[in-house]
């Protein structure tokens, strides 16, 4: 069954239920990455600095108590107070020093592992096939990995430098407490803060659905807005300013209200955490106020716990927007490795060997395709273009020409019958040799954002300069660059918008004609041009396609009169086949359009004629 071996994608869809084990075991490989055994040995010091930091933190209260008790009683002896006040300053300032040891250490792990996940992310998302990204959003797909890899980087700092340290702390104090005064001191502890995680996961869990709406609602606009403003010319066309500005609030106040209840959530839930807190302080500070009444404890040890208490609420305090934090790091994860493993549709065979080109015969044997399963678009196509030789397709629009040229590329598998090069069934060798061997004019180019010499060079980049200016000649476009202020450093906008259609057809031939391969796929590749350039370049095309396998597809007719073959498409089957002259004679369908064009094309002329005229 086609089409169902592709994983489903969805960035909104809910990830309740997936197991977010998973995600982080997904991501441990890349923190203790084999082959980096320097990136390890940080990883190593850095954790024995997290964990010395805390044991110094821990100690500092003591010594603080320790003051206070020395300076409140009755004897004051000076030594003992000044030993325990450097020994504090000390403990504390060497913990903070050790933290920064292990921030620095650790970092260069953390990027190195964000880096490797989002350019493995990238290369996969480039190796998927071209439905996946015809189905997708552009804008929605690079905000996968932007909010993925921030999402590695939170988790990461925030369980390494919050989560673990406090759970450290946390352990430790109650260690402390109980040792120094008894299980009412630690259970209340441990309790309390026990009860403050429970609540906060628990209200956060729930707030999560809001903070995911809010994602989604945030990505819509975003890709609304990308959408709309790069169809600015279509925009104005129909003056429907308008009407986008309503599509793009409608996603704004989506975002709004979702952000909304988000907050009033969050403070719901800060209110809670306050009151847990505030409610362990009060009971530990009134037992150890009666301890001091009673005589069983000192004031520097009644300090000494609200030391402790303060220094545990600090972090935990945080710990709410930590694991709010946390947890939608690890959803916006879960997404971004959801990519990595959308299956390859179109995927090389494990035994897949280069594409050995000999001369570059293809064949179509049988081949029926459709995009979908209810709409079949070629129907059993059988056809051989020789080695050497040039074929073109003609055919109404829809008919399936460019879809033709999509499956010899193995953009698409087919759905029954095969696709020969020189003997070889395209779907047995690797993709990359296929294409490799095959030039591609498309219907419709699209330029890189850079200049006209990026995007020539694009076809071969190690070419040099004179290379770049010899296939520019050839697809006479050399003279255009040259007259412009900035010759080939000349930029051509997003998509290659500031070119004309011609132009950005002509840079296309030239790139194509750099990369020099075995066989030639012309898709309407001189539609866009005028009938005089369209003569130069037909010129240069049948030069560089000379003794090459060539595929040319056309709807000016006139283009094509030298192919050794012409097949005449119609709704997906061959309708007609043969010679310029053989179809001409035969008086049918190819005949018909032919004549049609011809009129069209002496009509043309009258009424150039007769402008020329009334201008003179
Ligand atoms: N990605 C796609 N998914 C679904 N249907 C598609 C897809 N691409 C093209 N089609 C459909 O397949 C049919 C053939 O398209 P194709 O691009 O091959 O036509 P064509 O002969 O090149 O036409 P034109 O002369 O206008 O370029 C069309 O009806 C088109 O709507
Ligand atoms: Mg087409």
């Amino acid at each position: 069954m086609r089409g169902s071996n592709r994983a489903p994608f969805d960035p909104s869809a809910p990830t309740e239920g997936r197991n977010q084990l998973r995600t982080l075991r997904t991501l441990l490989p890349y923190l203790w990455p084999d082959g980096h055994p320097g990136l390890k040995a940080r990883v190593v010091v850095a954790m024995l600095a997290l964990v010395g930091a805390k044991a110094l933190t821990l100690t500092a209260p003591l010594f603080y108590g320790r003051i206070v008790d020395s300076l409140s009683g009755p004897a004051q002896i000076v030594a003992v107070p000044l030993v325990m006040v450097a020994a504090y300053s000390l403990a504390r300032a060497l913990s903070s020093v050790l933290n920064e040891v292990r921030d620095g250490l650790f970092s260069r792990v953390a990027q190195h592992a964000i880096r490797q996940v989002a350019l493995q992310t990238f290369q996969h998302l480039h190796g998927l096939s071209m439905r996946f990204h015809l189905d997708r959003r552009m804008g929605g797909l690079s905000r996968v990995i932007e909010r993925g890899t921030k999402g590695i980087q939170f988790l990461l700092n925030f369980t390494l430098f919050n989560i673990l340290p406090t759970i450290i702390e946390v352990v430790g104090a109650a260690i402390i407490l109980h040792v120094i005064f008894g299980i009412a001191f630690s259970s209340i502890t441990l309790l309390s803060v026990l009860g403050y995680i429970v609540f906060t996961v628990w209200v956060t869990e729930w707030r999560t659905k809001f903070r995911r709406e809010m994602n989604t609602a945030d990505a819509e606009a975003n890709t609304k807005a990308v959408d709309s403003l790069l169809n600015y010319e279509t925009v104005k066309y129909f003056g429907n300013d308008g009407h986008e500005a309503k599509r793009f609030d409608v996603s704004l106040a989506r975002y709004q209200h979702f952000a909304v209840r988000s907050q009033v959530t969050l403070s719901m839930l800060n209110v809670g955490q306050q009151i847990t807190v505030n409610l362990a302080a009060f009971v530990l500070l009134l037992l150890a106020a009666r301890g001091v009444i009673a005589g069983t404890m000192t004031i520097g040890e009644l300090v000494m716990i609200n030391t402790y208490l303060i220094q545990l609420y600090i972090p935990l305090n945080f710990l709410g927007f930590v694991y709010r934090e946390i947890k939608q790091g690890l959803v916006d994860m879960e997404v971004m490795f959801d990519l990595l493993v959308v299956s390859k549709e179109v995927a090389d065979k494990p035994d897949a060997k280069p594409l050995v080109i000999n001369r570059g015969t293809i064949e179509f044997d049988h081949v029926t395709f459709g995009y979908n399963d209810d709409r079949i678009i070629l129907r059993d196509v059988s056809f051989t273009v020789p080695a050497g030789k040039t074929v073109a397709i003609v055919g109404a629009s829809g008919a399936g020409k460019s879809t033709i040229s999509r499956i010899l590329f193995r953009f698409y598998d087919v759905n029954s019958g095969a696709v020969l090069i020189d003997g070889q069934d395209i779907r047995d060798v690797t993709q990359e040799s296929v294409r490799a061997a095959i030039g591609v004019v498309p219907q419709d180019t699209v330029l890189f954002d850079d200049s006209i010499g990026y995007n020539i060079r694009y076809g071969k980049p190690t070419a040099t300069q004179q290379e770049i200016e010899a296939v520019a000649k050839l697809a006479s476009i050399h003279d255009f660059v040259a007259s412009l202020a900035d010759g080939y450093a000349t930029r051509v906008g997003e998509r290659g918008l500031k070119l004309s259609g011609g132009e950005k057809q002509r840079v296309a031939i030239a790139r194509t004609m750099l990369k020099n391969p075995p066989i030639l796929l012309f898709d309407e590749a001189t539609s866009a041009l005028d009938s005089h350039t369209e003569k130069d370049i037909q010129a240069s095309l049948r030069k560089v396609s000379a003794n090459r396998t060539t595929l040319v597809i056309a709807h000016r007719l006139s283009t094509v009169v030298d192919a050794d073959e012409i097949i005449a498409l119609d709704k997906g089957q061959i309708v007609e086949r043969g010679t310029h002259r053989d179809l001409l004679a035969r008086q049918g369908r190819y005949a018909a359009m032919w004549n049609k064009q011809q009129e069209a094309a002496l009509y043309q002329a009258r009424l150039a004629e007769a402008g020329a005229d009334a201008a003179e």
